[in-house]
């Protein structure tokens, strides 16, 4: 393809051309401020490409997204959490070999040093599990320093994806004041999650079946989403030689917005709203049309998906098989299913391709699950690290890789004259 042509200031500039191998296009400016002195302005990166990534492929138009190739429909229907962590970081689904020994390594460094425990000690009975769980990821540095060769990252690596739902689970117990229940070597990834978070010393406690099959669903379609604002950030932070830790931990602040991860909190939130207002959903339609006021409907609309979500689609049918094998009836589903309804033929919504996204049915499933609504954003953290990992793992191992520095357009004062403050 040729080079892009610039008309600036009466010069003429070309600009390469980049395309990716699902045929995007995309205009090289690397060289663009040193030719004409100009930069590209475009606030929120709508239209920028900050990498090339060939870690998860997004369709908006079409509702495609795919793990290193793999459709996610597929991968949500065949593979284990702990398959698809291997896939995103090694580019390629394991063998059964690989597979053993991977999970071995995770289940082996699924605990945290006792020392760690102490902070917990410190953390206020209301701290949100977000905080805790950023923070304690940001400690682990100071247990495990980076390593210098490929085998002390790689063990770093292990030791983060294994621990962190360690730590997400002691920040549940630590929240109602139960004790902390350590990870058993002999459960899965998503069985020993939910067994540190709902087994008591007092009883055994059987994972069942159909929760260890909800989560690992809600963890694979969470796994990657592209350069979202939280991998954006871990890549930023990794950008400047930070450790893994410190970018991790501060990817998981990123995603705590509201606008981003911390959205499925804020759906339940407003479903409940909602439900104690008479379940008028019409009124809260309304609402979120009207400029003035601040209401948004939660887990609706997407900076990329102009079609649907897949990720929202799989999850609404899977809210109901979860709540039905439950044997859950939850009124905060009927409310969600007809807001999904009434927006869907709105012109409001449909002339601004606003629909459901990831955000919108996983609480739902969450809270069926006996998952606290405040744990909701940091579920959504686990289910996010290993896309993070990946990214930050393809970020530092690019050759041509630098530290991410944006430009920005000045709009504050010109120079001018400094009056002393008793002059002023
Ligand atoms: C995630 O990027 C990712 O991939 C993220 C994610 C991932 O897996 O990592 O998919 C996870 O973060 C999902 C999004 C969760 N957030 C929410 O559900 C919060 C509610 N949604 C919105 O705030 C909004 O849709 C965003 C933040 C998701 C996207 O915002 P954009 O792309 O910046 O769009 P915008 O805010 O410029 O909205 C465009 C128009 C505006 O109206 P106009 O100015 O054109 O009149 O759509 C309106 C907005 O007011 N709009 C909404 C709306 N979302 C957008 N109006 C009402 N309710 C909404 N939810």
């Amino acid at each position: 393809m040729s080079d892009a042509k610039l008309d600036l200031n009466g010069e003429q500039y070309e600009l390469p051309i980049t395309v990716g191998s699902e045929g995007e296009v995309g205009i090289d400016i690397s060289a663009l401020r040193n030719q004409s002195g100009a930069i590209t302005y475009d606030p929120g990166y709508g239209n920028t490409g900050s990498c090339a990534s060939s870690i998860t492929f997004i369709d908006g138009e079409k509702g495609i997204l795919r793990y290193r190739g793999y459709p996610i429909e597929v991968l949500a229907e065949s593979c284990r959490f702990t398959e698809v962590i291997y896939l995103l970081i090694n580019g390629e689904l394991p063998t059964e070999t690989q597979y053993r020994g991977f999970r071995e390594s995770l289940t082996r460094h699924s605990l945290i040093h006792e020392d760690m425990k102490k902070f917990f000690e410190g953390y206020a009975i209301t701290a949100h599990p977000m905080a805790i769980l950023s923070s304690m990821i940001s400690v682990l540095s100071s247990y495990y320093p980076e390593g210098q060769d490929e085998a002390a990252r790689e063990l770093n690596i292990i030791r983060l994806l294994a621990k962190a739902k360690t730590i997400a689970a002691f920040s549940y117990k630590k929240s109602i004041g139960q004790p902390f229940v350590y990870p058993n070597n002999s459960l899965s990834y998503c069985e020993n999650f939910l067994h540190m978070m709902f087994a008591v010393p007092a009883e055994a406690y059987e994972v069942p079946e159909v929760l260890d099959d909800a989560l690992n669903l809600l963890l694979v379609l969470h796994a990657d989403h592209e350069q979202n604002c939280s991998t954006s950030t871990v890549r930023m932070v990794g950008s400047s030689d930070a450790n893994i830790f410190a970018s991790i931990s501060a990817g998981i602040n990123a995603l705590w917005g509201p606008l981003h991860g911390g959205a499925n909190q804020k759906v339940i939130e407003m479903l409940e709203r909602i439900r104690q207002d008479g379940s008028d959903y019409k009124k809260y339609v309304d609402m979120a049309k009207d400029k003035d006021s601040d209401f948004r409907l939660m887990g609706f609309g997407h900076r990329v998906y102009k079609n649907f979500d897949p990720r929202a689609r799989l999850l609404k049918k899977s809210a109901d098989k979860v709540l039905a094998q439950l044997g859950v009836t939850d009124p905060l589903l009927e409310i969600a299913k007809n807001l999904e309804e009434v927006a869907l033929e709105d012109d409001y919504f449909v002339e601004r391709k606003l629909y459901p996204n990831v955000d919108f049915y996983s609480g739902i499933i969450y809270r069926a699950m006996g998952i606290p609504t405040n744990m909701f954003t940091v579920m959504f953290a686990l289910g996010r690290l290993p896309g993070w990992v990946a990214h930050w793992m393809e970020m530092r191992d690019d050759p041509k890789g630098k530290i991410h520095r944006p430009r920005q357009i000045y709009t504050g004062e010109t120079e001018r004259a400094f009056v002393p403050i008793e002059s002023r």
